[in-house]
């Protein structure tokens, strides 16, 4: 998609965007577009690079919640400027759909109800906004859609090339998304309410370790990055063997100062498995270096 929307125009891009938005970009590169990055989540920095851009075609490139912070970005802040300057604003929420979603008073945790992704949870319009989200996460199935305006569609479905020469999402994707869907309904918002509680107490529990994670938000994304990105192996090795299987964000994957792994928690695993984490994390932090918390823990827990 980004090379088609992009066209011969700029793209800006989050600096912290996925690699999968920085690989469209350099389609978009070799398809005639220029890549100006703009600073992680600051809208000031991209504000500065469009007031400074002559073209037409202007994208604007960033994750909904971001898949290594596990934080959002201001996207009303975003949405305006976008307005502001004539751009399209396509947003990745492949993190958030089916775990964030709009507020409302009866809402059972933080994160808002129906899991219908970062625009509603935020409030915002779609004006000038390209939504899309993978399937891989929250509903673990192989699609992936887009929200966009009708004359978007129609320019998607005759020049993007994995529509034109890919063969269709399988069945079994489909179904799968479709029993998911049924299950938000029934029992989406519940099981959000406990993933919020059993994120809240891993969170709680690296905070009173004094141990830095990047995550703010209290969505079920928890980075922690090592104080020796060499240990990475060794960490990884450690909290396999404690029976807890985490990504690992390895040198060059990632900047030195950056590496560790990430915890991703999720609606079934169980009270007893974030015990073992918890009790993991602190042979963890007992046995390794881990970047000290860049808050007071009283902070932090609030
Ligand atoms: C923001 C974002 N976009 C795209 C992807 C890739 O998704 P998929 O595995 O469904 O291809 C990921 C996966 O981590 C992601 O975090």
């Amino acid at each position: 998609m980004i090379p088609v929307l992009a066209g011969g125009g700029t793209v800006f891009v989050d600096r912290r965007a996925h690699k999968t938005i920085y690989e469209g970009c350099q389609f978009a590169s070799i398809r005639g577009a220029r890549i100006e990055r703009f600073q992680h989540d600051d809208a000031d920095d991209l504000e500065r690079l469009l007031r400074n851009d002559g073209s037409t075609t202007r994208l604007i490139c960033m994750d909904g919640v971001n898949s290594m912070t596990g934080n959002a970005p201001d996207l009303p802040a975003f949405a305006e400027i976008a307005r502001k300057y004539d751009a399209v604003l396509y947003v990745d929420d492949a993190h958030g759909f089916g775990v964030i979603g709009e507020r409302g008073e009866d809402e059972l945790s933080p994160y808002g109800m129906r899991g219908n992704s970062i625009v509603r949870y935020f409030g915002e319009s779609y004006d000038n906004i390209i939504f899309i989200a993978g399937l891989s996460k929250a509903y673990s199935s192989l699609a992936a859609f887009i929200c966009c305006p009708s004359e978007i569609k129609q320019l998607l479905k005759t020049a993007a090339p994995p529509y034109l020469y890919s063969g269709p999402s399988p069945v079994a994707s489909l179904a799968t998304t479709l029993a998911g869907l049924d299950v938000n309904e029934r029992r989406g918002d519940a099981l959000r309410a406990g993933l919020w509680e059993k994120t809240g107490r891993v969170l709680r529990r690296l905070d009173e370790l004094g141990v830095h994670t990047p995550n703010t938000s209290g969505f079920p994304i928890i980075e922690v990055p090592l104080a020796r990105h060499e240990d990475i192996a060794a960490v990884g090795r450690f909290l396999f063997d404690s029976g807890i299987y985490v990504t690992l964000a390895a040198y060059p994957l990632v900047p030195r100062d950056e590496v560790g792994f990430r915890v991703q928690i999720t609606a079934a695993n169980t009270d007893e498995e974030i015990e073992q984490l918890t009790d993991a994390l602190g042979r963890l932090a007992a046995t390794f270096d881990l970047q000290p918390a860049r808050r007071p823990a009283k902070e932090a827990a609030a």
